[in-house]
């Protein structure tokens, strides 16, 4: 049994947290299959994603970007929600704020998902700004608008603006928030990873490995999001209901 984990569940049903909000990032979706980012398996044909999530290498070769996004939007495509995604959507009133741009917290049912960076299944035309879902795999890469101008992935890329309207809610969400759960994050990307700051009181940690992030929660679960999120989300509701 992990010692951690015991104190974590101690503490939801010593504190009953009415509102809890989800931090997510890569590795609650680990276990659908999809990829980390940063870690083993992160890489595709050895560029990093600081390499080809730009807008200047979208300018310089948009063709090797796109080719990069194809074959993540496959893993989503493929990809079911695991475990963690489907504890976190039966929470009621539970708020998700993700970084991840795959979509499966929506598709696992959570009521309400801030997501950060975008989503992958979307695109945007680079001239008109326009965006569509297009979760299909383009015939022709790179992929163009009908009036001629390329079509990018409506996403966040390093150097870029994370949307207004999704930074205003996180942070009124996770300010009032009882408990903020981070899973899956390695906490080294900003302006994202400095919101889990913004939180005062408890807040638990759910990764295999330590981050940044560690020291600033007050417990720290080492281990994998689906085999702990279902167990923490259980109590929060068993202590809601006591
Ligand atoms: P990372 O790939 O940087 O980190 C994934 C984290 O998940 C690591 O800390 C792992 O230890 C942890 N992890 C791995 N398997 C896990 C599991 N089964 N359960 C729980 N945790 C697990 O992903 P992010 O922090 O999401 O941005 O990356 C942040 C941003 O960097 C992404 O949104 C993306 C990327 O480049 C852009 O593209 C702008």
């Amino acid at each position: 049994m992990n010692a951690s984990l015991d104190k974590a569940l101690d503490a939801i049903r010593r504190r009953s947290p009415r509102r809890t909000v989800f931090f997510t990032g890569a590795g609650v979706s680990a276990e659908s299959g999809i990829p980390t980012f940063r870690g083993a398996g992160g890489l595709w044909r050895n560029f990093r994603s600081e390499d080809l999530a730009t807008p200047e290498a979208f300018a310089r070769d948009p063709k090797t970007v796109w080719e990069w996004y194809e074959w993540r939007r496959e893993l989503v495509r493929d990809a079911e929600p695991n475990a963690a995604h489907r504890a976190i959507a039966a929470l009621p009133g539970a708020v998700v704020v993700t970084q991840n741009v795959d979509g499966l917290h929506a598709r696992a049912g959570a009521h309400e998902v801030v997501e950060l960076h975008g989503n992958i299944l979307r695109v945007r035309c680079v001239r008109e700004g326009g965006t569509f879902d297009a979760p299909s795999a383009f015939d022709v890469i790179p992929p163009r608008c009908a009036c001629g101008s390329l079509l990018r992935p409506d996403v966040v890329w390093f150097g870029e603006m994370l949307p207004d309207e999704a930074v205003a809610r996180a942070m009124v969400a996770i300010r009032g928030a009882d408990l903020l759960v981070v899973i899956g994050t390695s906490g080294v990307v900003y302006p994202a990873a400095g919101m889990v700051s913004l939180h005062r009181g408890l807040s638990i940690e759910i990764n295999p490995a330590a981050t940044p992030l560690t020291t600033n929660c007050t417990y720290a679960v080492a281990a994998k999001a689906a085999d702990v999120t279902p167990q923490l989300v259980d109590a929060i509701q068993e202590a809601c209901h006591a």
